[in-house]
């Protein structure tokens, strides 16, 4: 099949590589002429696992191609799938108009019978504005579709090419068959429904997740309140199949390019729709008040932050990735240099320099080459993020010998007692020590 994707971001390169790994012809277009320069020379301009890999294999596979001309990209497409971004706009609200203007650039370029899908996240209703917007332009017959994507940021290839479900939203029976079609190689679950319940199902999925989150951080708070454990708390009521152990651990609340936009944009849609957005208001604001709150506390364990030297573990904002959007890095480092810490990070991949677009990093603030160069001689290590590289860390080596050192473990990756042995002041997340 001939596939294009509107909208070179996260999404839409991991996808368009997963696709053209299928066989497929598949072209990746954007109006960035700099990413599209770079994609032809297979550079991504984010980390991901395995990506880069793909790509090229795609490339010099003849089965993947990248321009920026809408008529090159769409004449010959059997599907379109728009994968621009959709920020969130000052009221909350989606911001779609890169997914309007990508709909009037192609329309004029449709083949017959093309199946135009939306895969960026959107509200309900968007879809039929998208064919309004097509036909207005052209007189050619055309298809739409709705098909959201799920995958996480540093297993992308992985989840696009084992999804636990496809979920197709559209119409025509037509539409379904050769979606199914697209979607066959990858063996999944396909889950046929009207376009808005697939753009629904996203939504529902993110808020969803993130309100489970907000949820055990309550809980975590309580525990602290009370000498429970919330890693007992997980495991006790986890075994409810109901329930289960997975994506609910606890720490800085969650982050991302996802889960706080979505939220609030699920919270602005019920406005929209004159209905109550009390439950997505509040978590969205738990989740922000997070941070701060931790600090306060944290702050009164260790004795103030004034010229403290604090080494930062993970300025990403999960491992395996080096996107820093809504990272707890960028909320924590801010707070503390204010406070007159003096901080050294250090991320596997993320740059903080990078990141902000700065020359010079702020005063008080260094990100180092290592772990050891950053805790050396720390007061105080704040764990952030569980990249492996620093949940497998050998902490005792670093260890100053004659140095009060706090170990913040801001997710609960480390065993207590092993640190406490290792005569550093152990705090985490929702336990008494
Ligand atoms: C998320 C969804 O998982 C994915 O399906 C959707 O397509 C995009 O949004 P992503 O943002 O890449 O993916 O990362 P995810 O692994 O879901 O983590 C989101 C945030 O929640 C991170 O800040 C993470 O640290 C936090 N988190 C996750 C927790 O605090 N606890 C958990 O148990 C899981």
């Amino acid at each position: 099949m001939n596939v294009t994707f509107i909208g070179t971001g996260f999404v839409g390169v991991v996808s368009a590589a997963v696709y053209a790994s299928f066989g497929n012809q598949v072209i990746g277009l954007d109006v960035d002429e700099n990413k599209i320069s770079s994609l032809k020379n297979s550079k991504v301009p984010f980390f991901e696992p395995g990506l880069e890999e793909l790509l090229t294999q795609q490339q010099q596979a003849g089965n993947l191609t990248f321009t920026t001309d809408y008529k090159t990209a769409i004449r010959n497409a059997d599907v379109i799938i728009i994968a621009v971004g959709t920020p969130s706009a000052p009221d909350g609200q989606a911001d779609l108009k890169y997914v309007f203007a990508s709909a009037e650039s192609l329309a004029p370029h449709l083949k017959t019978g093309a199946i135009v899908a939306i895969k960026s996240t959107v509200p309900p209703g968007t879809l039929n504005k998208v064919e309004k917007i097509i036909k207005n332009k052209t007189k050619t017959k055309f298809f739409t579709a709705s098909v959201p994507e799920f995958l996480k940021e540093g297993s992308a290839v992985q989840d696009t090419l084992k999804p636990d479900r496809v979920v197709i939203g559209a119409i025509d029976q037509e539409v379904f068959e050769k979606l199914e079609k697209l979607h066959q190689p990858l063996n999944a679950p396909i889950v046929k429904v009207r376009p808005e319940s697939a753009q629904m199902a996203k939504y529902s999925a993110n808020a969803y997740l993130a309100t489970r989150i907000t949820f055990i951080n309550q809980i975590a708070d309580l525990c602290e309140k009370n000498g429970a454990d919330v890693n007992d708390i997980v495991k006790a009521i986890g075994f409810d199949k109901r329930i289960g152990q997975h994506y609910w651990y606890p720490g800085l609340g969650y982050g991302g390019s996802c889960f706080p936009k979505d939220v609030k944009e699920l919270a602005a849609y019920s406005r929209a729709v004159n209905e109550n957005d009390n439950l997505f208001n509040k978590i969205s604001e738990l989740n922000e008040n997070r941070i701060p709150k931790l600090l306060r506390k944290f702050e009164k364990e260790v004795g103030g932050w004034e010229n403290k030297q604090i080494a930062i573990l993970g300025l990403a904002f999960k491992p395996n990735t080096d996107d820093m959007r809504e990272a707890p890095s960028t909320k924590i480092i801010p707070i503390l240099l204010s406070k007159g810490a003096k901080i050294i990070s250090y991320d596997p991949m993320a740059s903080w320099k990078g990141f902000f677009r700065l020359d010079n990093l702020e005063e008080n603030h260094q990100q180092a080459g290592t772990i050891k160069e950053a805790v050396k001689n720390a007061d105080v290590i704040m764990s952030l993020i569980e990249w492996p590289e620093i949940t497998q860390f050998d902490f005792s080596k670093t260890k100053h010998p004659d140095k009060i050192q706090w170990f913040i473990d801001a997710r609960n990756q480390f065993h207590p007692q092993t640190l406490q042995q290792q005569k550093y002041q152990y705090l985490g997340i929702g336990k008494t020590n």
